[in-house]
C-alpha cells in the first residue's frame, strides 16, 4: 500500500465529502460500534467502497466510515476496523489509519474490546490505555520506508498521549465514570490466551489484553498523530476465574461498556475536539 494508495483513497473520499474535515477520528472496537448510530448529520462510507481498504471479516464490525458530528463537534467515526488475525498483511492493517490521516486527522482516539488481567477491573469497566506491548508478531511499519509518512524508526517514547489521556481521565472524572488506566498487551489471536500465557504477560506488566489497536497506534505515531485510547474490559483474561471464554460474552458486557464508553467519549469530545 504506497503513498499514492493513500492519496487515491483520501481523494475518493474528498470527492464526496463537501466540508472542512473533522481534526478528530475515532475507531470503535468491537461491541462498541453501536455508538457510531450518535453520529449526527453524517456522511457514510461502506469499507467496501474505499478504495484499497481491507474488507471485514468478524462478527461484530460492520466496516463504515462516517463523517459528521458529536455532542456538535466534527468527528470521523470508523465503524470496525481490520485485524491481522483476519489474514490481512500488517501494513494493510495500519492502511485506513493513514487514510485518517490524509485527510486532515490530528487526533487518533482508539477504543477495543479486551480481556482484563486486573482483578479490580471486571467486565463491563473501562481501561484508558497509557501504554502497550506489541506481542502480536506483526508491525505495519514493516516493509521499504516511505518518508513522507513518517521516520525509518520511530520514537514510541510517548505513543499514548499523556495530555490527552488527563482529558480522557478528567472527562471520565466529571461523568462519574470509573476508569481505570494501564498497560495493553496486542496477542496476534484469533484464538484467546493460555493461562499461562496470561500469567506470562502479567509477569511483563500487562493489564488488559486484545488483538487489535497496536497496529493503529504505531501508524498513527509514525505520521505523528496524537494517540489516546480506551479498552472496554469485556471479560476477565484467560485462567483467572474458571470460565472459559467466548466472543458471545465479548459482545454482551461490549455492550455494557458500551453505553459509559459513548458517554466517556461524548465528554471527551467537548473539552477537546
Ligand atoms: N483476549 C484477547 N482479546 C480479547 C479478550 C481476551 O481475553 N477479550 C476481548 N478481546
Amino acid at each position: 500500500m504506497s503513498y499514492e494508495d493513500v492519496q487515491n483513497c483520501a481523494d475518493f473520499i474528498r470527492e464526496r465529502f463537501e466540508g472542512d474535515f473533522p481534526k478528530m477520528a475515532m475507531v470503535l472496537g468491537s461491541g462498541l460500534n453501536s455508538m457510531a448510530d450518535a453520529v449526527d448529520d453524517a456522511t457514510i462510507f461502506s469499507f467496501l467502497d474505499l478504495p484499497g481498504f481491507p474488507k471485514p471479516t468478524v462478527e461484530g464490525h460492520a466496516g463504515r466510515m462516517l463523517i459528521g458530528k458529536l455532542e456538535g463537534k466534527p468527528v470521523i467515526c470508523m465503524q470496525g476496523r481490520a485485524h491481522a488475525y483476519e489474514g490481512h498483511s500488517p501494513e494493510k492493517v495500519g492502511f485506513a489509519t493513514r487514510v485518517l490521516w490524509a485527510l486532515g486527522v490530528e487526533i487518533l482516539v482508539l477504543t477495543n474490546a479486551a480481556g482484563s488481567l486486573m482483578e479490580k477491573a471486571g467486565p463491563g469497566s473501562l481501561m484508558a490505555i497509557t501504554d502497550h506491548i506489541n506481542f502480536s508478531g506483526v508491525n505495519p511499519l514493516v516493509g521499504v520506508n516511505d518518508d513522507r509518512f513518517g521516520p525509518r524508526f520511530p520514537d514510541v517514547t510517548e505513543a499514548w498521549d499523556k495530555q490527552l489521556t488527563g482529558e480522557l481521565k478528567a472527562s471520565a472524572a466529571e461523568q462519574n465514570i470509573e476508569l481505570h488506566e494501564g498497560t495493553y498487551l496486542m496477542a496476534l489471536g484469533p484464538n484467546f490466551e493460555t493461562p499461562a500465557e496470561i500469567k506470562a504477560f502479567r509477569v511483563m506488566g500487562a493489564n488488559a489484553v486484545g488483538m487489535s489497536t497496536v497496529p493503529e497506534c504505531l501508524t498513527a505515531r509514525h505520521v505523528g498523530m496524537k494517540v489516546v485510547g480506551v479498552s472496554s474490559i469485556t471479560n476477565y483474561a484467560a485462567g483467572m476465574t474458571g470460565d472459559e471464554l467466548t466472543h458471545g460474552e465479548t459482545m454482551e458486557f461490549g455492550a455494557v461498556a458500551a453505553v459509559k464508553l459513548e458517554q466517556l467519549l461524548r465528554a471527551f469530545v467537548t473539552r477537546v475536539a
